[in-house]
């Protein structure tokens, strides 16, 4: 499996104080001596991390493919068209989420999708639509002519932290999970996989290139990376995280070597 690492968490650090450190240009540096296969970077319309110039700079500064995440946005759609990353992976967006929560909805903005789509590819930018994992999705990305999708990850990785962490049941996407038993956790647990798993070998059936994402970590990776099929993961929080304590070079070997 190939490891996008996504980098909009050193941003967010950044941020916290709006200085120039930590600096996204020697996290690029560093991804690529680690053995990192992409950059993947979020521009949110709200600009809440990855500023404009970022973008600019971190295309023009990497020696890797960059994997520019992004709401379809005019506005948002008008700068990928001039700066040209590599890959587009179209997201939904809303302001009041701490994270991209779910998948597209791709009937709801068919025709927006389809115009975006085709504007980007005509301008030589692959394309990949983040979609929950389902037959019916897959089916709809295909006729949207993307050249990737990439499947979000968020329920397994969710009713995984559940079922191995202490995470709180208060965490805001997990909702729908709060009150299930173990064993029924257990049950999501591997339906979660089996959706996965279903999706990708369709997609993959239809010359869709299929990616992963969203809360992969040291732990889940373990049990992801048996899913068939999938080429890519995009994975940023938990390598970030990793990093404050060991380093972003050490952070990514350990990724990479579970991979
Ligand atoms: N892939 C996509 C499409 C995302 O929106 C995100 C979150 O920005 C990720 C991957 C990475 O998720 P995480 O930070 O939870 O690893």
């Amino acid at each position: 499996m190939l490891l996008g690492v996504n980098i909009d968490h050193i941003a967010v650090l950044r941020e916290a104080r709006r200085v120039n450190s930590p600096n996204l240009i020697d996290a690029v540096s560093l991804v690529e001596r680690a053995g990192g296969d992409q950059i993947t970077i979020h521009l949110r319309e709200d600009r809440r991390h990855i500023q404009d110039s970022d973008v600019e700079n971190i295309i023009n500064n990497s020696v890797l493919p960059i994997n520019l995440e992004m709401s379809v946005a005019d506005e948002i759609v008008e700068i990928a068209l001039k700066l040209k990353p590599h890959r587009v992976t179209l997201v939904p967006e809303k302001r009041e989420e701490v994270t991209t929560e779910g998948g597209l909805d791709l009937e709801g903005n068919y025709e927006k999708l389809k115009s975006v789509i085709e504007k980007l590819q005509k301008a030589d930018i692959e394309v990949s639509l983040f979609i929950d994992p389902s037959i019916e999705t897959i089916k709809t990305s295909k006729e949207l002519k993307t050249d990737w999708i990439e499947l979000h990850t968020g329920k397994f990785a969710n009713v995984f932290a559940m079922l191995n962490s202490n995470l709180p049941k208060s965490h805001h996407s997990i909702d729908e999970f709060a009150n299930l038993s173990r064993k029924e956790l257990k049950t999501e647990l591997s339906k979660s996989i089996d959706e996965l798993r279903e999706s990708a070998k369709f997609a993959k059936s239809l010359s869709l290139r299929v990616a992963g994402g969203h809360g992969l970590n040291y732990q889940n990776i373990k049990l992801f990376r048996e899913i068939e099929d999938i080429e890519e993961v995009n994975i940023g929080q938990s390598i970030v995280a990793r990093s404050v304590f060991t380093g972003l070079e050490s952070a990514i070997l350990e990724m990479i070597e579970l991979l």
